[in-house]
């Protein structure tokens, strides 16, 4: 198969390093168009596929497979001068939050082979969660030719209600952002207690990422975990105990509602 990424930014690079690493295309089948010529000549050099500054029918009409990894906002633009060199047989793939598959429609002339697709920003790190909506007219193999793509950058998932991408864009898209949050309060409290930020990182590292393993390997629900590590009078019933005097549950669930409701009113604005 044959690729073109529109958009050699964070995302648009992470997919091209990756899709390149497990060999789902070749240097030669991949092209990147971005309009930077500092970012083009870096893409030749650390790649060593193609990337060009316009979209041609030779950049981007000959690709199997067109990936859009621009802004948002820059649709309304890009549509305009993608239209004409976009050949009815191929496969469209989204990454733009809050781009709807209706306002992909419309601004492409009815495209038929559409695909929303959320991925967030561990891809970089092959670390990915990528959620993946097709229009109906999208074939078996071409939608198995998108999920290859996200495989690539992490995990993917497959959902039949668009509705559940803008969600995802709301948990696992923003997701990394809280648990970032997260980490700089830990680190802030490693700090409190005496170590020093190296000490910190291993300490809070190893701790997110055993906690993380254990939750996925023994099968056991987090609640029921939780409970496994608190004894009445402890240590961590006296810092649970200030969670949940700050409503730490509810204010993560708050955030994760909070952010799905932005990506609707996204949406509704990007029409
Ligand atoms: N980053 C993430 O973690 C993440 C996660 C999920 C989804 N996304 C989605 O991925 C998309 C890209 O995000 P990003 O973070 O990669 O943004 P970004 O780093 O700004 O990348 C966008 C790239 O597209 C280039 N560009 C602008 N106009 C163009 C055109 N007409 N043709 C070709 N390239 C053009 C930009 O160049 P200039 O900078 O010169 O304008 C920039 O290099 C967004 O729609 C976002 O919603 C991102």
């Amino acid at each position: 198969m044959s690729l073109t990424i529109i958009g050699g930014g964070n995302m648009g690079l992470a997919i091209a390093t990756r899709v390149l690493d497990k060999g789902i295309v070749s240097q030669e089948q991949l092209i990147v168009i971005d309009p930077s010529d500092q970012k083009r000549e870096q893409i030749v050099f650390e790649l060593g596929c193609k990337s060009y500054g316009s979209l041609t029918d030779k950049t981007v009409g000959e690709s199997d497979t067109v990936v859009l990894a621009v802004k948002p906002q820059t649709f309304t633009s890009l549509k305009d001068t993608l239209c004409p060199v976009l050949q009815s047989t191929q496969l469209v793939i989204s990454v733009m939050a809050g781009v709807s598959l209706d306002t992909l429609r419309t601004g492409l002339n009815n495209h038929p082979h559409l695909v929303r697709a959320m991925p967030n920003m561990p891809a970089k790190i092959g670390e990915g969660m990528t959620v993946l909506h097709a229009s109906g007219e999208v074939h078996r193999d071409k939608k198995e030719l998108a999920l290859d793509i996200f495989r690539a950058v992490g995990e993917v998932l497959y959902v039949e209600n668009e509705d559940l991408v803008d969600a995802a864009t709301a948990l696992s898209g923003s997701g990394p952002g809280f648990v970032f949050s997260l980490l700089e309060g830990f680190l802030g409290g490693a700090s409190r207690v005496g170590f020093s930020d190296d000490q910190a990182k291993l300490l809070v590292r190893q701790t997110f990422k055993g906690a993380v393993r254990l939750w996925n390997e023994s099968g056991e629900n987090a609640a029921e975990l939780r409970r496994q590590v608190t004894s009445p009078g402890g240590t961590t019933e006296a810092g649970l105990n200030v969670l949940k005097e700050s409503s730490v549950g509810s204010a993560l669930e708050n955030a994760i509602t909070a952010a799905y409701k932005r990506a609707k009113e996204l949406q509704q604005s990007s029409k």
